[in-house]
This record gives C-alpha cells, sequence and structure tokens, in this order.
C-alpha cells in the first residue's frame, strides 16, 4: 500500500514497483541529488558513487560547466529538429571531427542507437563500396558484447537473459570469441561478405573483460587486410574512462568507425555519436537515416563543454592514477579474502570477481552491504562487481572508498 504522507525511500520503490514495468532490479536506495562523486539519498546518507550511471558520469555529478551549458541553450533554443539548420550543430561536428581526428560525425542520442548506425553505415559501405551483392553483408561480433536492448542489439547478443523470447532475430550477424585473432582471421577467411567487426575494446558489461595487449592492433591490422571495417564501440570504455582519451588508444588504434555515448553529455541527456571518414559516411544520403533529436542545440552545447572539461581537467591521467591506486587496493585486499578471486582493470573501470558465500549470497548481496556502508556499486552476472567512479576523483577520496569496500569484504569473514 502506498502511503503518500510518509515519503521514505519504500513508498518510492514501491511507486515504481506498481507503476514501472518491472525491467530492471535495482538496489534498494533512492537518490534525490548528486554531485562531483557523491550521491546524496532521501534517506540523507551520502554515497560514494562508484557505478557513475554506467560511465555516463565521468566528469561528475552536476558538472557546474556543463549545467550552465546545458540551462544556457536550454533558454535559447531547444530544437529545431533537422528540417532546419541551426546555429551550434555545425560548430559541435567541427569540434567532434577535430577532437578525435575523423572527418564527418553523425549525431544520434543514445548508445544503442550509436550503434545502430555504424550497422547501418557498414551494410551500406559494403554494397556501395567493397561490391558485396545486395542483402548479402555480414557484421561480425564477439561473444560477451553488450550494446543495448533494440532488436538488432539483441539479435547478437549470446546471453540468453537479453534474447531469449524475443525472436525472430536480425540476420546476417555472427559470433566469435573475444580476445582471438586465430578466430577472427579464420572467420574473415570464410566469408567475403563481411561488412565489419564490431567491438568494444574492453567489454564492459560482461564484466570488465581486458583482451591481451596486442589484441587491438591485430584486430586493425586483419580489419585492414581483408576489407572489412573495424567498429569500435566505446560508448562505455571511451572518454577517459580507461586512463586514456579512447580505449582504442592504448594501442594507437583508429577504428573506421567510432560509436561514442553516455559520457559526452556528462550523464545530463542522452549524446551519441558516431565518427568516420568521409567514405563511408557519405554512402548515406538524405532521408535515409536520422533521429528528431539527434544533433540538437542542446546536445551540441552539452557535448562541447563536456569534451572540452575532460581536456581542461586532464580526466584520463587522473583515471590512470586512480585506478593504480584502486587495484593495488583491491590485490592486496585479494591476498587478505578468499571471498576476491580476482581484480582487473583499466583506468577507472574495474572489477573484482566475488566467489560464492553464506547460503548462495552473490554479488548482489555485496553490493547491498557496500550501500549499508556508503557506497553504490552494481554486480554485473552473478559474480562480478564493477567498480568505475566519477573520473574527477582524487587519492583521498579513492582510498577512503578502498577503506569501504575493505571493511564491507572482510566483514564477510570468508
Ligand atoms: C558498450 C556499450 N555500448 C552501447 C551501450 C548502449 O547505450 P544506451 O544504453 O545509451 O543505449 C552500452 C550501455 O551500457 C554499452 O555499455
Amino acid at each position: 500500500m502506498i502511503h503518500a504522507q510518509n515519503k521514505n525511500e519504500a513508498y518510492f520503490i514501491e511507486l515504481e514497483d506498481r507503476f514501472g514495468a518491472h525491467n530492471y532490479h535495482p538496489i534498494p536506495v533512492v537518490i534525490e541529488k548528486g554531485e562531483g562523486i557523491y550521491l546524496y539519498g532521501i534517506n540523507g546518507k551520502t554515497y560514494f558513487d562508484f557505478l557513475s550511471a554506467y560511465s555516463a558520469v565521468n566528469q561528475g555529478h552536476c558538472h557546474p560547466r556543463i549545467i550552465k551549458a546545458l540551462i544556457d541553450q536550454a533558454s535559447k533554443l531547444t530544437l529545431t529538429s533537422r528540417a532546419f539548420h541551426n546555429n551550434l550543430l555545425g560548430e559541435y561536428e567541427k569540434y567532434i571531427c577535430n577532437y578525435f581526428g575523423f572527418e564527418k560525425v553523425l549525431p544520434m542520442n543514445t548508445g544503442v542507437e550509436g550503434g545502430e548506425t555504424a550497422i547501418k553505415l557498414a551494410r551500406r559501405w559494403a554494397y556501395t563500396v567493397k561490391g558485396v551483392a545486395d542483402n548479402q553483408a555480414h557484421i561480425l561480433f564477439v561473444e560477451g558484447n553488450f550494446w543495448g536492448r533494440t532488436m538488432a542489439a539483441i539479435s547478437s547478443s549470446n546471453d540468453p537473459s537479453s534474447f531469449t523470447g524475443f525472436g525472430p532475430f536480425m540476420p546476417g550477424f555472427s559470433l566469435i570469441p573475444y580476445n582471438n585473432l586465430v578466430a577472427l582471421e579464420e572467420a574473415f577467411k570464410a566469408n567475403k561478405n563481411i561488412a565489419a567487426f564490431m567491438l568494444e575494446p574492453i567489454q564492459g558489461e560482461a564484466g570488465v573483460v581486458v583482451p591481451d595487449a596486442g589484441y587491438l592492433k591485430g584486430v586493425r591490422d586483419l580489419c585492414s587486410q581483408y576489407n572489412v571495417l573495424m567498429i569500435a564501440d566505446e560508448v562505455q570504455t571511451g572518454l577517459c574512462r580507461t586512463g586514456k582519451m579512447l580505449a582504442c588508444d592504448h594501442e594507437n588504434v583508429k577504428p573506421d568507425i567510432l560509436i561514442l555515448g553516455k559520457a559526452l553529455s556528462g550523464g545530463t541527456m542522452p549524446v551519441s555519436a558516431v565518427l568516420s571518414s568521409n567514405e563511408i559516411m557519405l554512402t548515406i544520403k538524405p532521408g535515409e537515416h536520422g533521429s528528431t533529436y539527434g544533433g540538437n542545440p542542446m546536445a551540441a552545447a552539452v557535448a562541447i563543454e563536456s569534451l572540452q572539461v575532460l581536456l581542461d581537467e586532464n580526466l584520463a591521467d587522473n583515471a590512470e592514477n586512480m585506478g593504480v591506486i584502486f587495484r593495488e587496493r583491491m590485490n592486496d585486499l585479494m591476498q587478505k579474502s578468499t571471498l576476491v578471486t580476482e581484480v582487473r582493470g583499466k583506468g577507472l573501470l574495474n572489477a573484482i570477481v566475488i566467489a560464492p558465500f553464506g547460503n548462495g549470497k552473490t554479488a548482489y548481496d555485496v553490493c547491498l552491504m557496500l550501500k549499508d556502508n556508503g557506497l553504490l556499486a552494481k554486480q554485473t552476472h552473478g559474480d562480478i562487481i564493477r567498480f568505475a567512479p566519477p573520473l574527477v576523483i582524487n587519492a583521498a577520496q579513492i582510498n577512503e572508498a578502498c577503506d569501504i569496500i575493505e571493511k564491507t569484504i572482510l566483514s564477510i569473514g570468508a
């Protein structure tokens, strides 16, 4: 029963439960404010945010410069649609192309729309440039990939909780193992109609799976050799999260198509972008792809500021340095507790693997305890906890957060 006169956590959680679809299973905490690396609950408690809205809040919650850009633009012009020009889109397009060294950008809203756009571009390029016969273009993905929830995204997923009960699926997709260059070359040799190979440089939702050194470079070389487009989905790994502007930068690799999202707006609104060359981008003509909100003036203003903040605050280097401290502390914890069986990650995209404990307890139970101790994180795949704080965190703060994680794990006593 909902008692509106007593608006405590239970009230808001019950509201969502009663009126919202049950497509998420959130940690039971109700947030009313965010600032920098902190989230504030309606219960009066302050939490370290160690999820950053799945890496959308790299610049920290409610970054003053990003909020100012949002409000300034919101009070002038919010949306024209692409039926007309506006005075911000071109400026933004020039800015982001120069920033990442690409010739063209196609602006969209969510990350998954970025993936859909990249696949449409790759198919169109296959037909008009590579010479693949009509309707034969093939896109190769890796096992464990996650790029969203649309029909195309789940058609390329091998996670049963993503695709079960939603068929029939999109044709022309197949999967090979991640981090396996031999399998990639075999797939390229076996099928001349492969238009693109799409991958995350580090797999986020799969549980922060970091490939071997040299993998991305190997992918780049094989894609070039077999005339296949390399699509890098940097929606989660990009924008300084892993200690470089892009995770591909760790191996000095430039994909043919780059997908960005999430932190492109510093967590304020859905802004995604697909970057590529003239050759690839100009295969799509007016009327063949688009989005009412894609490239809207607010998104343009916010994205420029969000990108500039990453540079001005040196967030790639900070992510790299804080990540070293974090993994050192977690590796140290692994020596003290058999509950932690693995520590992995790059920059501030990290995870620990939790051994089963208690009577069938899982990483979710650890997340509940972390919450009670003042740190919010989310489990993935039952036994993994991802730790991805805003990149503005400093050494004292990351050590304080590590103290909470250590205290929580050690209190379980395994
Ligand atoms: C690597 C990657 N690509 C794409 C997406 C989809 O982004 P969105 O939820 O904004 O559609 C996600 C979301 O978690 C992601 O992690």
